[in-house]
């Protein structure tokens, strides 16, 4: 459920009009929605409340705008990083290091030391090279780092393959069979504190079995790291619960459906649970707004050329992902269209023959469920300006990040003398 919702014909973000928006702050631009992002913490928080005091580290990679991550820090959320940089981030948004999480397979010495000066909550390792590495680091500072070994179950997520995480041939996690002798290893080193087991198989999972799966591995190896004699207090569960993008097709399993399956799972684990959920918090609090620049007549089917690009929103020419498209202010009907962007390669496609609203030069486009890895992996490609977002709570709206002006990207570069000359 989001709060993008029709009011005298012209699409609103709670109290707002997605056009005047646009009118104020130029387009392309993000626009999130501060009662959606609440709802959705909401109502993830209550598919756990069984669950004794589970820490819910928000993914940052997902959305990591200052105001959004300060909303969700507010709501009592963690954070769960993946560099240095989104470490600092969460704690410049108020996120409290004692709920921050740092996972990732490349974690640096630097990026070690600067968590563990912050004294974050835990350090989900994902192999034997950077338990060395961390244990050394500790120590230098005179530090005990607390630690998960992340596991790779070899369970199939069922997602896209770029996604995908879990499955023995990807690049993340130790491997679950292996899993013994790793713990052992990292309980001689004296700069780590072995407290938990951490997994997360993949993105957008629209099916719970292959969780379930995983997670009752996570079960049968706390059992055997208890009985060889490991103190094993948490035990993480990642992220990945999918959303709905495509209405046409069934919808992914609720957070309420989750989070039964996990009470159940866990059951006499006797950890504390935490969780990493990007998408399903962010993902439908967001839309990217576009001006349609003009429409051009296709073979098959008009393009219609609006002002976002594969730059603004990459999914769909990353991973084929489907984005609803609709008009702002729909004029009636519907036909079928190619919406591409202005970048001067054809995988600038956010949709081919698409049954969608008919739309015209100039009229306000808005691409659903945008929240999540939509501005962050925005780049300047073509040398276009970063997109702006603006966050709403209700008839107010501000914005987060200002539309950067394009002589800041060109005043970036440095020409040498000896190229100048
Ligand atoms: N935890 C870890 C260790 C992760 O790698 C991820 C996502 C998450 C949590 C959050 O997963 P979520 O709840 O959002 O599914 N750019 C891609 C998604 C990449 C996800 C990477 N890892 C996309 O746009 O679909």
């Amino acid at each position: 459920m989001d709060h993008f919702d029709y009011l005298d014909g012209a699409m609103h973000v709670e109290q707002v009009p997605m056009a005047a928006i646009a009118d104020a702050v130029g387009t392309p631009v993000y626009v999130y929605s501060t009662a959606t992002l609440t709802r959705h913490v909401g109502v993830f928080r209550e598919a756990l409340s069984r669950l004794d005091d589970p820490l819910i580290a928000f993914a940052v990679k997902a959305n990591p705008n200052a105001a959004v991550l300060a909303t969700l820090g507010k709501l009592g959320l963690g954070a769960d990083v993946v560099s240095g940089g989104e470490l600092l981030r969460a704690i410049a948004a108020g996120i409290a290091a004692g709920r921050i999480v740092f996972s990732g397979v490349g974690k640096t010495a630097e990026e070690m030391r600067l968590a563990l000066e912050h004294g974050i909550f835990q350090f989900n390792l994902e192999s034997e090279p950077e338990a060395e590495m961390l244990s050394d680091v500790a120590l230098s500072m005179g530090k005990r780092a607390p630690v998960a070994y992340r596991i790779n179950p070899d369970v199939d997520a069922g997602t896209h393959a770029k996604i995908s995480t879990g499955k023995s041939e990807n690049k993340f996690g130790i491997p679950y069979d292996r899993a013994l002798e790793s713990y052992a290893a990292a309980r001689a080193l004296p700069g780590l504190d072995v407290q938990g087991v951490a997994v997360h198989i993949g993105s957008q999972l629209t099916d719970l079995a292959p969780l379930e799966a995983a997670f009752v591995k996570v079960g049968a190896l706390i059992g055997k790291l208890r009985e060889a004699g490991h103190d094993i207090r948490t035990a993480d569960l990642g992220g990945g619960l999918g959303v709905p993008y495509d209405p046409s097709k069934p919808v992914p399993p609720s957070p309420a459906d989750y989070g039964a399956m996990v009470t159940r799972v866990a059951q006499g684990w006797n950890v504390r649970l935490m969780f990493e959920p990007g998408r399903v918090i962010v993902g439908n609090a967001g839309a990217l707004l576009s001006r349609v620049v003009r429409v051009k007549q296709g073979a098959q089917a008009p393009f219609v050329i609006v002002d976002a690009a594969m730059n603004d929103l990459l999914r769909p020419s990353l991973y084929d992902a489907w984005h609803d498209i609709r008009a702002v202010r729909p004029a009636g009907g519907r036909a079928a269209a190619n919406v591409v962007g202005p970048v001067c390669e054809t995988g600038d496609t956010f949709a081919m023959h698409r049954d969608m609203d008919v739309v015209q030069a100039d009229d306000l486009v808005a691409f659903m469920t945008a929240g999540a890895y939509g501005a962050t992996m925005a780049s300047t490609y073509n040398s276009r300006a970063l997109t702006p977002e603006v966050l709403v709570s209700g008839g107010k709206w501000a914005v987060v990040r200002a539309r950067p002006p394009i002589e800041t990207l060109i005043a970036g570069d440095s020409i040498p003398d000896w190229v100048r000359d």
